[in-house]
């Protein structure tokens, strides 16, 4: 009796969990996913998704189905998050779930996973994005400042001789910082390896990413195709690929080895960090981390300072205000320092609205969920891609009246402080994917910022008849949402910011 009371009681015990598992599956599988519009048969809502502004789309979208939503493409579902709770309910406080990237085929075949931005959410990750964060936390970043404020003066000389040129000035400036920062490392003006190497790598990515651009990202099995079958180009592609990365990777952490062992090493990331790594994994792990770094540091910048040009040139009486700020705190005679900016609210305020207005990455990165995962009585398959729509965020009228209107002064206190706002943390994406070098932007903001004010007028350019050039106004790419190619006037505001400009830097 004992016995067969015992069998029972183990029986019925695994019954009910039994019972109670079968039971949570189904409730679970027959749960609705989030709500979106109706797709067609296999190809689903493939061409309800604009190829462009589709965040606008989905903030239309998201009055008719609400603060979370779904689409699906092909099979695969991508969950749209509209509201700040949303975002924080799911990818910061469910992170562990919410943290992996899409994975693509050809990012597979081409060994990319060791690029921070598109790489998986695992041990090789942590480790890069553990180095990142150390590196760049604010208090580490102030000491690069001013090699930051040195090459940015220096981009500025190039502005004053060849004024039509920004974009090229732009690019070099943050090549040559993040080279400097992550390698102690010179850049050459032109031509110079390290930065062609990580120029196109990031092409590569771009290039490859966009949907329908290689049909392997769609049918994966074509991977499995012998090479010699036509249509598999993809595949010595990916070879070709493989070796980029290996040399955006390899390439200028040599020289600083090099550098090490015939002691003319600079201050560096790679030179702190090599000089306390004990292991081979460390030293490629090293690697990997400021790989990623000085790839994916320079795009999203030249995105932000040729929107502020454009700023400048759509709304003067912005940069009439800035610089009246300025030439109170510097009266003119000296160029402004990292020092001057508590002294400068007005310029603070200006570059969070640069980085609001018309943000460069609207739906930040797709994040993907590793779980099947249920919220607000939805299930959100495991796989799902996450787009959390940061444009939405930062334009809400609730949080920022006149969403589209241009105005640093909703940064400002009414007593003239500038308002500490974690919500423009949207623009840097979120949870432990978050953007690691959103602190160093902050310092290459505002210094850009403040110095091109201090010394130049930026405005609308005139053809030969004295007309001037329209400027579109409008953005496009995609993956980093940028200003459309537009002429401007850079102008020196005088004879003392043209001696200022051209004295020698350190
Ligand atoms: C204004 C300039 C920048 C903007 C707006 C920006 C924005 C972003 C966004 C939206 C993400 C994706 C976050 C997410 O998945 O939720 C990201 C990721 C990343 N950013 Fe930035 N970024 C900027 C500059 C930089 C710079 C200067 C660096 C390097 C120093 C950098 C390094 C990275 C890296 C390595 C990642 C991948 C992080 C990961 O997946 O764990 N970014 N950034």
């Amino acid at each position: 009796m004992p016995f067969f009371s015992t069998l029972s009681l183990v029986a019925l015990a695994l019954a009910v969990v039994f019972g109670v598992v079968v039971n949570r599956r189904h409730r679970r599988d027959s749960l609705p996913r989030p709500p979106g519009p109706k797709g067609l048969p296999v190809i689903g809502n493939l061409f309800d998704i604009p190829k462009t502004n589709s965040w606008l789309t989905y903030e239309e979208w998201a009055r008719t189905y609400g603060d979370i939503m779904s689409v699906e493409v092909f099979g695969q579902v991508i969950v749209i998050l509209q509201s700040p709770k949303a975002v924080r309910d799911l990818l910061e406080k469910r992170g562990t779930i919410y943290s992996d990237r899409p994975s693509l085929p050809f990012f597979e075949m081409a060994q990319w996973g060791w690029f921070l931005p598109t790489s998986r959410f695992d041990d090789q990750w942590r480790a890069c994005r553990r180095l990142l964060d150390r590196s760049l936390r604010p208090s580490a970043t102030v000491q690069y400042r001013p090699t930051i404020r040195a090459k940015t003066v220096k981009c500025l000389q190039r502005m004053l001789t060849q004024p039509n040129d920004y974009r090229a000035h732009i690019e070099q400036l943050q090549s040559a910082i993040n080279m400097s920062v992550a390698y102690g490392y010179d850049v050459k003006e032109n031509d110079d390896p390290f930065v062609e190497t990580g120029r196109e790598f990031v092409r590569m990515i771009q290039e490859t990413a966009l949907p329908g651009a290689l049909l392997v990202n769609d049918l994966p099995f074509l991977r499995n195709l012998p090479d010699w079958f036509p249509g598999t180009g993809f595949k010595q592609l990916a070879k070709l690929s493989r070796k980029l990365g290996e040399e955006v990777v390899a390439g200028p952490l040599g020289f600083v080895k090099d550098a090490m062992a015939n002691g003319t090493a600079q201050p560096s990331l790679a030179l702190d960090d090599l000089r306390e790594c004990t292991s081979e994994k460390g030293e490629r792990d090293i690697s990997l981390a400021l790989g990623s770094l000085h790839a994916a540091g320079s795009d999203s910048m030249v995105a932000v300072l040729t929107s502020f040009l454009l700023i400048l040139v759509l709304f003067p009486s912005v940069q009439e205000k800035a610089q009246a700020e300025l030439d109170a705190v510097t009266g003119g005679t000296r160029l402004p320092e990292f020092a001057d900016r508590p002294a400068l609210p007005y310029v603070d305020a200006l570059c969070k609205e640069v980085l609001r207005w018309r943000m460069i990455s609207p739906l930040a990165f797709p994040h993907s969920a590793t779980e099947d995962d249920v919220y607000e009585g939805y299930l959100i398959p495991k796989g799902s891609y996450i787009l959390a729509n940061s444009w939405s965020l930062l334009h809400d009228p609730a949080t920022y009246p006149e969403p589209h209107a241009f105005k640093p002064e909703r940064f400002l206190s009414p007593d003239g402080h500038v308002i500490d706002d974690p919500g423009l943390n949207a623009a840097f994406g979120f949870g432990k994917r978050i953007c690691p070098g959103r602190h160093l932007v902050d310092s290459k903001l505002f210094i850009a910022v403040a110095l091109v004010l201090s010394t130049f007028t930026v405005g609308k350019a005139k053809d030969a008849k004295g007309n001037e050039i329209p400027v579109p106004g409008t953005f496009s790419g995609p993956l980093v949402s940028q200003p459309d190619a537009f002429a401007c006037s850079i102008v020196p505001r005088s004879q003392a910011a043209v001696e200022l400009i051209s004295a020698p830097v350190e």
